[in-house]
């Protein structure tokens, strides 16, 4: 593993936009979809969110759904702790997956909902949760194949002027789903977060990053470690994978598979921003340490290979 080097001596974390309209991010973000897995108290998450600052991770990606409805008011209160901490972080969240819930009683059928009306609940709602007056980045969970694109829109848009939320955007769209939505945005969508690693490469394949590239507009990665399933030793892909990262590792430091595996989602040339979602210190800290990897050409493609267990066509 790359030595973990001090805040002193680490180079700056590269803060990009994340479009042109978009607002400044960390380069990686920290997700927070298994942040209540391990019962943190408040506190927990509040070191959690140093640790990050420290490591200039500020990106912080959450949704309405996650930790069974609970995170963002988890998050909130961890935020609450440290004065001033919630304006050094940049605060990305997601609504319009429903499912059966008891916070929801009656709720029969898990659905999705982006009407504009729905939407604007939500900000509402994640605002008071969160304890703050306005998000980053506020994305649509996933399409909605029942609202029209002029009604999500209408939603996002009044949100943007209301400035509620800084920027919009979606999870989980096709590119003509994001196009038509985009066509109907008075500034335009910022980000596609989608899921995309080495064992899911979807998005280098249907049209998603030549979209997002020709909107010059940077996705956010989820599952970049492929959920864990990368350290699957039942999984044969997986175990061509940690083969050929343990062949090139030593050229880059001795970096560990799970950095190079970071490394080669971000250096597509859409700069995919990846969503960590470790809850270990240790691994968040080897997940930054990643950015100073620059895979070679042929050691990118060599963990293509191994994870299809073919060569290119
Ligand atoms: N937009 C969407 O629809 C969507 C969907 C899913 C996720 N997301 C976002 O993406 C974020 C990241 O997703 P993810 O949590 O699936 O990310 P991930 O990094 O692909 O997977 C994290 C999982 O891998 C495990 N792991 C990491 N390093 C490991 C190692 N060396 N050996 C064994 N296991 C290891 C972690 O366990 P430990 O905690 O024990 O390290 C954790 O369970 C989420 O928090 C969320 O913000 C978005």
């Amino acid at each position: 593993m790359i030595p973990v080097s001090s805040p002193k001596t680490r180079p700056l974390m590269p803060r990009p936009q994340i479009a042109r309209n978009g607002p400044v991010l960390s380069r990686m973000a920290y997700g927070t979809w298994r942040m209540l897995d391990d019962a943190p108290s408040a506190q927990d998450i509040n070191r959690r969110l140093h640790l990050c600052l420290d490591l200039g991770v500020t990106t912080i990606d959450g949704a309405e759904i996650y930790g069974g409805y609970a995170q963002e008011a988890a998050l909130g209160a961890a935020m609450a702790l440290t004065p001033g901490l919630r304006d050094k972080l940049e605060l990305v969240t997601k609504s319009g997956i429903y499912i059966p819930h008891t916070t929801a009683p009656g709720r029969r059928v898990a659905h999705y909902d982006a009407t504009a009306k729905r939407l604007t609940e939500c900000v509402d709602a994640a605002l008071k949760r969160l304890g703050t007056d306005r998000i980053e980045v506020f994305l649509v969970h996933r399409p909605d194949w029942l609202t029209s694109i002029d009604d999500t829109a209408n939603g996002l848009n009044a949100l943007v002027k209301s400035g509620k939320i800084r920027s919009a955007g979606v999870s989980n769209y096709s590119p003509s789903q994001y196009a038509a939505l985009n066509s109907c945005m008075e500034s335009p969508l910022v980000t596609n977060q989608v899921e995309f690693s080495l064992l899911h490469m979807d998005p280098i394949f249907d049209g998603t990053f030549d979209q997002l590239q020709t909107e010059r507009v940077r996705p956010m990665a989820w599952s970049p470690l492929a959920g864990g399933s990368l350290f699957d030793r039942n999984n044969p892909a997986a175990l061509r994978l940690a083969k050929e990262a343990a062949l090139i590792s030593p050229k880059y430091g001795d970096a560990s598979f799970e950095q190079l595996a970071y490394a080669w989602v971000m250096a597509h040339p859409c700069q995919p921003m990846p969503v960590i979602g470790t809850n270990r210190q240790e691994r968040i800290q080897g997940a930054v340490e990643a950015m100073a990897i620059t895979l070679d050409r042929e050691d990118w493609f060599g963990l293509w290979v191994a994870a299809k267990g073919h060569g290119v066509p």
